[in-house]
């Protein structure tokens, strides 16, 4: 822990109390109040954990006020020029960025562990055909500890490491398999010749009738795409993760429950939730009426893809992905994309509205993804699946991260209990 010559002084009922503080490498200064309780007796209350650290890190930096995203200091604008998914992975796992013979050794490693267990292809068919893939994902990558029982125990750290590869691995493998499995296609083995997003696409889009080759056009977007959603710090489904690895479960069914958590349309289902948002608004004209109504207290509406509780300032990762959502759109030959018409319309207009600038509310990363993912060929029921795919390596990362910190306690937060109090039973008759 950084050094503790500063402190709070809380007051309450006339007795003081002296809380120490903390200064991270960036960000805002921590008040640690791990002993308020018990020496004040109050809880702290925070619902949302709008104002609260739950853990040191050293993995992902973010400036909500700046825009900025940082991997183990890298910003991520350079990452997703300069560097690809595999090598993030490395690096956010590892700390540092690997050598040539580092790397390839990793590249190796990844790739030998696509393949999934033989016997998992039946698992997949308990499920109906118009299963969303999100429901197959989380209970095939929870049921991965029925499968890979050499790599569920936690105190060993070469296990953890073999569930790590084996979860980066397997993921494309599972998530192409859920789609396949969806529009009622075979599914399609990895291919230790192709890189990691090219082999993801082969899975998803080859065919056994005919040979299928992967556009390098879209590989590189894919894997850009990866990158850009690789990891973001304490969000909803890390903390999920966190959470549920602080009880000591092992590493499958704390994805499956950080997989479970970004599904949801505040968090990584905004992607879906965005682009049919999009379909609906149809054409610009109609854009005013939806500002409207996300403006609108009594309307439960909200602009999907905008708004973030860390950014108050554009998501650095819409920024990129805005930049390709043109570059892949054109390199895909998609001419005028009406929807991509519509989203830049709809940012133009809700920018330029007091209401958002007010509120500090901008694109996010799920703005524009749907638009690059829709014109690669996937149904938005696999925007949020790809999301899951990307965020494997943060999840575990993290997870690894807080199985090392000596620190490390069952998360239990407490409550403000608005209740009965105690009071005593009522027989039937009497009621
Ligand atoms: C992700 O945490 C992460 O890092 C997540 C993520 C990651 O990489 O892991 O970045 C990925 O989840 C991105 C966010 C995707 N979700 C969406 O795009 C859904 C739409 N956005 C929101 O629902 C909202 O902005 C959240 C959930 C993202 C953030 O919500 P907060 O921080 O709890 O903010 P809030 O709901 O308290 O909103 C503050 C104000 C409110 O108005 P008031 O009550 O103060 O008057 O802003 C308004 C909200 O009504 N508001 C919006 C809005 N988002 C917030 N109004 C209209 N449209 C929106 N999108």
């Amino acid at each position: 822990m950084s050094d503790t010559s500063k402190t709070a002084t809380l007051t309450i009922d006339g007795e003081t109390y002296d809380l120490p503080i903390y200064s991270p490498t960036a960000g805002p200064d921590v008040i640690d109040i791990r002993k308020l309780y018990g020496s004040a007796g109050v809880f702290t209350y925070d619902p949302g954990f709008t104002s609260t650290a739950a853990c040191d890190s050293t993995i992902t930096f973010i400036d909500g006020g700046k825009g900025e995203l940082l991997h183990r200091g890298y910003p991520i604008d350079q990452l997703a020029s300069k560097s690809h998914y595999l090598e993030v992975c490395y690096l956010l796992l590892y700390g540092e960025l690997p050598s040539a013979k580092e790397l390839e050794h990793f590249e190796t490693t990844i790739t030998n562990h696509t393949m999934i267990h033989e016997q998992m292809h039946n698992f997949f068919r308990g499920f109906r055909r118009d299963a969303h893939p999100m429901a197959t994902m989380v209970g095939v990558v929870g049921a991965m500890s029925a499968f890979y029982h050499d790599s569920t125990d936690i105190s060993d750290e070469r296990q953890r490491e073999i569930a790590s590869h084996r979860l980066i691995a397997k993921m494309p493998t599972i998530a192409a398999m859920a789609y396949k499995y969806s529009i009622g296609q075979p599914f399609v083995y990895p291919r230790n010749d192709l890189d990691y997003a090219a082999n993801f696409l082969h899975m998803c889009f080859a065919v056994p009738a005919e040979e299928y080759v992967v556009n390098p056009i879209m590989a590189r977007a894919m894997d850009r795409i990866f990158t850009l959603h690789a990891d973001h710090e304490q969000n909803a489904s890390t903390s999920t993760v966190r959470l549920a690895s602080s009880s000591g479960a092992n590493p499958f069914a704390c994805i499956a429950a950080g997989i479970a958590c970004l599904w949801g349309p505040a968090h990584g289902g905004a992607n879906q939730a965005c682009l049919e948002m999009l379909k609906e608004i149809g054409t610009p004209d109609r854009i005013p009426e939806y500002i409207a109504r996300a403006k609108d207290k009594d309307d439960p509406f909200r602009l999907m893809g905008f708004g973030h509780r860390v950014y108050k300032n554009f998501d650095p990762r819409a920024t990129v992905m805005k930049q390709s959502a043109d570059e892949i759109l054109d390199m895909l030959g998609v001419e005028d994309n009406p929807v991509l018409a519509t989203a830049k319309e709809l940012e133009r207009a809700a920018l330029a509205d007091p209401y958002f600038a007010e509120k500090k509310l901008f694109p996010n990363v799920d703005f524009y993804s749907g638009i690059i993912l829709e014109a690669m060929g996937f149904p938005t029921s696999m925007f949020t699946p790809i999301f899951a795919l990307s965020r494997t390596v943060g999840w575990i990362s993290q997870w690894k991260e807080q199985l090392a910190d000596p620190q490390m306690k069952i998360g239990r937060p407490r409550q403000l209990y608005q209740g009965p109090t105690e009071r005593d039973y009522v027989d039937i008759e009497k009621r």
